[in-house]
């Protein structure tokens, strides 16, 4: 069991990292935590707002890859546990440029590493994804001992993350730990990913792009189910291992949209079915009956009502979302914080 008070969380400023923040602070009254953020377009204060003057939260503006910086913060607030969110996530984006990929989660990781070892941190959790396997055909499930075998300039460089956390473990003895979960839908998600995008486009009566024949399937976990699963492995989990986490909610893309739609009351012929995306994986599918056995974690939202949810919060927050696609919170931040930001 670990015992980390003072949590370096970074990327908590992204989709998964908000909730965590989020329930991280309301469920554990003895933790503080400090947020690193790079705010790039993915990442948006506005969905902290009211954790800002929270008093166990502190936000930091910042590159996971300045290594002075992190190495500052760790420093600065006795950082005793990192949770590292922080990365480039959308696969489309990879394709286009793959560069930042593996400048953030390969050499981003790699300082965070670096910086946590010489500062004697003492737990050290990567957040990755179940893509590090590549794809399954119809049948079949990754365990935590299949091959890594990714097929995106994404999912390879959350491979190439996953990689070095395993290396300073074997060779430097630090005590790591790896998530490796599926696909996640819920509140504050970037309106770039398939469940927000087709919330958005289908409120606005825009077409609904469908990859290929949207035949591929994902395995839908909402969010609060994976922040409770990174916690449940930072806190229980055994040094050096690899935790699966799913939602045991698989989906082809075209039932995903055609449920959006139907909770919508919007027609089906919004649906565009587009060119496939280029080495587009077919289906993910996790077992994850070690988190269930080791660490007692199951999920517990159901997808027919955490996508309900789901569309409601995005329903409410019509500005949030406005916001964040017009790159508005950009200037949102400047003014409440100048440009040299919040950070130290
Ligand atoms: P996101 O794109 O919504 O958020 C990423 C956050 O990281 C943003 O706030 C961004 O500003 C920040 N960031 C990016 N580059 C940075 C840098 N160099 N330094 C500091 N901060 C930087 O991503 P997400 O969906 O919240 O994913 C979080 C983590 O979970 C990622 O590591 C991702 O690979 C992993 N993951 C995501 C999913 C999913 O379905 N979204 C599933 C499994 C694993
Ligand atoms: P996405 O949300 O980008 O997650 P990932 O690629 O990491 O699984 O995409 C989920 C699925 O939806 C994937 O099979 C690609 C598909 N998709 C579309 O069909 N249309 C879209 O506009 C997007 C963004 C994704």
């Amino acid at each position: 069991m670990q015992d980390c008070r003072r949590i370096l969380i970074t990327g908590g400023a992204g989709f998964i990292g908000v909730n965590f923040v989020r329930q991280l602070l309301a469920d554990e009254p003895d933790v503080t935590v400090v947020n690193l953020d790079a705010l790039t377009y993915a990442g948006n204060l506005a969905s902290l707002a009211d954790c800002l003057q929270h008093p166990r939260h502190r936000f930091v503006r910042g590159n996971i890859g300045n290594s002075e910086l992190v190495r500052h913060v760790i420093r600065e607030h006795k950082i005793d546990g990192i949770i590292n969110f922080a990365a480039e996530s959308h696969v489309d984006r990879s394709i286009a440029a793959p560069g930042v990929f593996v400048d953030t989660n390969v050499g981003g990781t790699l300082n965070l590493l670096a910086a946590a070892r010489e500062a004697g941190v003492r737990r050290f959790l990567q957040v990755s994804t179940d893509e590090v396997y590549g794809s399954l055909g119809a049948e079949g499930f990754f365990t935590e001992t299949t091959p890594l075998s990714p097929n995106s300039p994404y999912s390879a460089s959350k491979a190439g993350a996953d990689h070095l956390v395993h290396a300073f473990h074997h060779t430097f003895g630090m005590d790591t730990v790896i998530t490796r979960c599926s696909n996640n839908y819920g509140a504050y998600q970037f309106p770039e990913k398939l469940i927000p995008l087709m919330i958005k486009r289908a409120l606005a009566d825009e077409p609904l792009p469908v990859y290929g024949d949207g035949s591929n399937v994902r395995d839908w976990i909402h969010v609060s189910d994976h922040c409770r699963a990174i916690w449940a492995v930072f806190a229980k989990g055994a040094p050096g291992e690899v935790y699966n986490v799913g939602g045991n909610s698989e989906r082809t893309n075209l039932q995903v949209v055609k449920t959006i739609l139907a909770l919508l009351d919007k027609p089906e012929s919004l649906i565009s079915f587009v060119k496939d995306r280029l080495g587009h994986d077919l289906r993910y599918a996790i077992d994850a009956s070690k988190m269930k056995e080791e660490l007692g974690w199951t999920p517990q939202v159901p997808f027919d009502e955490g996508i309900r949810r789901t569309i409601d919060w995005y329903l409410a927050n019509g500005d949030w979302v406005a916001q964040v696609a017009s790159g508005e919170y950009q200037k949102y931040f400047e003014e409440m914080y100048g440009t040299r930001g919040a950070a130290e």
